[in-house]
C-alpha cells in the first residue's frame, strides 16, 4: 500500500494528476498525507473516500473538483523572512548591485515564482518600503505568482492568522504593516498595493511581468520537480531573467548538476546569475561612466 486506506491505483492516479498539472512529484512522506490533505475537498464535494474521488475525477469532468484536488496536494509551506539571512544579503548586496546596474532606467522588477500565500513577497515589499528615500523616483514592480489559485487568493487578501503572522515577522513590522482584525492580521492597503499576485504555472504560462526580472525568487518549489521538469523550469526562469540579474533559490536547492542556464554568483554568496552573462558583466566595484 502506498498511503492509507485507498487502492494503490487511486494514489497513482492522484500523483499523475498532480504531476501533469504542476510538474510536482510527491515524496514518500507526502504520499502518506494525501488522504488528510484531500479530506476537506472530499467533504466539500460530498465524496466518501479517495477511490470515489478518483472515480469522480475520471468520470465527472468537473473543473472545480480537479482544481481543488490539485491545489490540496500542493505543499504551500511558507513564512515571513524564511531563511532570514537571505533577506539581509539581498537588502545589503543584491539590491545595491541592481541599483548600480539600473541607475539609468531607475526600474526594479522582482518576480516571486511560487509565492504561495504571499509572505515571501510581503517580506521583500516591507523591506523596500522601509528604504523609501533610497528608492525615490524608481519604478518598482513586485510580481508574485503561484499555480495554486487558493494560495494566490489568500496572498491577495493578505490576511494571516496569529500563528502565521508570528512566524518570522518582527513585532515592529507586524504593527507597522498589518492591522489586527477579528478575522486575523490584515496587511495594510499601502503594503498590498505594492505587489501584483496572479495564478501562473511556471512550466507553461508566461508570468505577467512588464519587463524582464532583475531579481527572481524561486524558493522551495524546484525541490519537488523531477530533473527534466527542473531543467525546463530553469529555462523558463532564464527566459524571464534580465541579462544582469540574480536568482534566489531555497536553502536546499542548487543549480549544480541541474542546469547550465544559471551559475553561482561569483560576487554574491548564495545567489545565482544567468550563465551566459558572466563575461559581459561590468566591474561593479567601479563607478559607472557618466
Ligand atoms: C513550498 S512553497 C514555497 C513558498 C515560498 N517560495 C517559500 O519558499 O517560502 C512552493 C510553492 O510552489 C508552488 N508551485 C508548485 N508547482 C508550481 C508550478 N508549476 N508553477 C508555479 N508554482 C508552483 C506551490 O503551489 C507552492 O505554493
Amino acid at each position: 500500500m502506498m498511503g492509507g486506506s485507498a487502492s494503490e491505483s487511486a494514489y497513482r492516479v492522484l500523483m499523475g494528476v498532480l504531476e501533469s498539472r504542476t510538474g510536482q512529484t510527491l515524496s514518500p512522506n507526502r504520499i502518506w498525507r494525501i488522504e488528510m490533505s484531500l479530506k476537506p475537498v472530499m467533504q466539500r464535494h460530498g465524496i466518501a473516500d479517495l477511490d470515489a474521488l478518483v472515480a469522480g475525477l475520471v468520470t465527472s469532468n468537473s473543473r472545480q473538483l480537479l482544481d481543488d484536488t490539485v491545489d490540496a496536494m500542493l505543499n504551500n509551506e511558507t513564512f515571513f523572512y524564511r531563511e532570514h539571512s537571505v533577506f539581509d544579503d539581498i537588502a545589503n548586496n543584491a539590491l545595491e548591485h541592481i541599483r548600480t546596474i539600473n541607475a539609468r532606467t531607475r526600474r526594479l522588477t522582482i518576480w516571486h515564482c511560487g509565492v504561495s500565500t504571499g509572505q515571501e513577497a510581503y517580506s521583500l515589499a516591507m523591506l523596500l518600503a522601509e528604504q523609501e528615500a533610497k528608492w525615490a523616483g524608481w519604478q518598482i514592480d513586485i510580481v508574485g505568482t503561484d499555480v495554486s489559485y487558493h494560495a494566490i487568493a489568500r496572498a491577495r487578501v493578505g490576511l494571516y492568522t496569529q500563528f502565521e503572522i508570528q512566524r518570522g515577522l518582527p513585532v515592529q513590522r507586524m504593527v507597522r504593516w498589518f492591522d489586527q482584525t477579528e478575522a486575523g492580521w490584515l496587511a495594510k492597503a499601502d503594503l498590498r498595493r505594492r505587489i501584483d499576485f496572479s495564478v501562473q504555472n511556471m512550466l507553461t504560462d508566461r508570468p505577467p511581468l512588464a519587463s524582464s526580472a532583475d531579481l527572481i525568487f524561486c524558493r522551495n518549489l524546484l525541490l519537488y520537480f523531477s530533473l527534466p521538469m527542473r531543467q525546463k523550469a530553469f529555462a523558463r526562469l532564464r527566459a524571464m531573467a534580465a541579462p544582469q540579474s540574480f536568482l534566489v533559490l531555497g536553502a536546499g536547492e542548487t543549480v549544480l548538476g541541474q542546469t547550465d542556464q544559471f551559475v553561482a554568483s561569483p560576487r554574491l554568496r548564495g545567489l545565482y546569475e544567468p550563465a551566459d552573462q558572466q563575461v559581459r558583466r561590468p566591474d561593479l566595484t567601479r563607478p559607472l561612466a557618466a
